[in-house]
């Protein structure tokens, strides 16, 4: 008799119908991901000309969104942001949904160049629904007292000024946007595990992630009550394999910083000497695929996560916010 009883109550649950229970408490039916919520949706991708921002655009696009790329490529040999958005338009998914991916050229970082961004996707693509704020920079790595610092102030290498001013700017200009036309929408900025603990020899990427999440639970907080609804959330990547990562074996290598001496690849001999401490270092033996990072910012703008905002979302394959040592 039990048995039947339940499977009546399993039919309706999955019929869609609201079972009203004993205790009173409705439940509804279990839902399950709209693979069309995306079609025709314009999505914005800081730093989308490679890793997690071009996983995060190429996913979109399979999703038949019409995504705008935007990177600084002030070294055209690294991230081409023109190449990313061919790339990603041969993709047969992406042409199958009729989404595509184009690329503007702009540092997040220079007010005016945000400004002009924003007004170019007013004029191609007439709004923005979405948000994947996560142009960033490993910047200096080393200790606080190095003179070579005080150089990098103010310059393409400044941490602060792409990974804070940068999403800053971007936030403040998409949320103001929303506001002042009466729509709503999602943005996830990019932080990091870094964010959540301390980091030998980064401590201004450190801190500019831990802005990040300030910056996220402050503007959620602001926009609670909005309607129609604006959240704001982040995600907080662990390593992940991206030329973020493949860079800094120079300075396990040499004590050279990111953006000098030769570009990394996975071919390159310095990756194949350090790569491994990298992987090593993970609970899973391998770092995280930026597909995976990409997977929860859409999620995070999906309907299924109409509730969660001021949320930071650990992408990490389960270092647990302990922090990993590479040397
Ligand atoms: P990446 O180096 O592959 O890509 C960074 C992208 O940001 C590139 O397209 C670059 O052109 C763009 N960019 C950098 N500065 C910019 C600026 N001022 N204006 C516009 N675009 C700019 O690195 P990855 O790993 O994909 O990094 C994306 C985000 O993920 C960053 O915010 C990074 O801090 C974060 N992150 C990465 C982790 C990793 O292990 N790869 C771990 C935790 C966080």
């Amino acid at each position: 008799m039990n048995k039947i009883v339940f499977a009546v109550a399993l039919a309706l649950l999955v019929a869609g119908t609201a079972v009203q229970g004993k205790s009173g408490i409705r439940v509804n039916k279990i839902p399950s991901f709209r693979w069309d919520q995306f079609l025709g949706k314009t999505v914005l991708v800081t730093g989308g000309s490679s890793g997690i921002g071009f996983g995060t655009a190429l996913n979109f696009a399979r999703f038949g969104a019409r995504v705008v790329i935007c990177s600084r490529d002030s070294n055209p040999a690294w991230f081409n942001g023109t190449d990313a958005a061919r790339r990603i338009n041969a993709d047969p998914e992406v042409q199958s949904l009729g989404g595509y991916a184009r690329w503007v050229k702009t540092d997040v970082a220079e007010p005016d160049q945000v400004d002009a961004l924003i007004q170019n996707i007013l004029d191609v693509e007439g709004t923005i629904d979405f948000v994947a704020n996560n142009a960033g920079i490993a910047g200096f790595i080393g200790v606080l007292e190095d003179p070579k610092l005080e150089e990098l102030l103010g310059t393409e290498h400044d941490t602060l000024r792409t990974n804070i001013f940068g999403q800053a700017q971007i936030l403040a200009a998409v949320v103001g946007l929303w506001t002042n036309t009466s729509r709503g929408g999602v943005i996830v900025n990019t932080a990091s595990v870094d964010g959540l603990h301390g980091a030998a020899e980064a401590p201004l990427y450190c801190s500019s992630k831990h802005a990040v999440i300030g910056l996220t639970k402050s503007v959620a907080m602001e926009l609670a009550t909005v309607n129609p609804p604006i959240r704001v959330n982040a995600i907080a990547p662990g390593f992940t394999d991206t030329s973020l990562v493949w860079q800094q074996c120079k300075y396990l290598d040499a004590q050279q910083q990111s953006w000098e001496g030769e570009y990394i690849t996975h071919d390159h001999p310095l990756w194949k000497t350090y790569g491994h401490f990298y992987a090593d270092a993970q609970p899973a033996g391998k770092l995280c695929d930026p597909m995976d990072q990409a997977k929860m910012i859409m999620y995070l703008c999906s309907e299924e996560a109409s509730y969660i905002s001021g949320a930071v979302m650990i992408v990490d394959g389960g270092v647990n916010d302990e922090g990993v040592d590479v040397q």
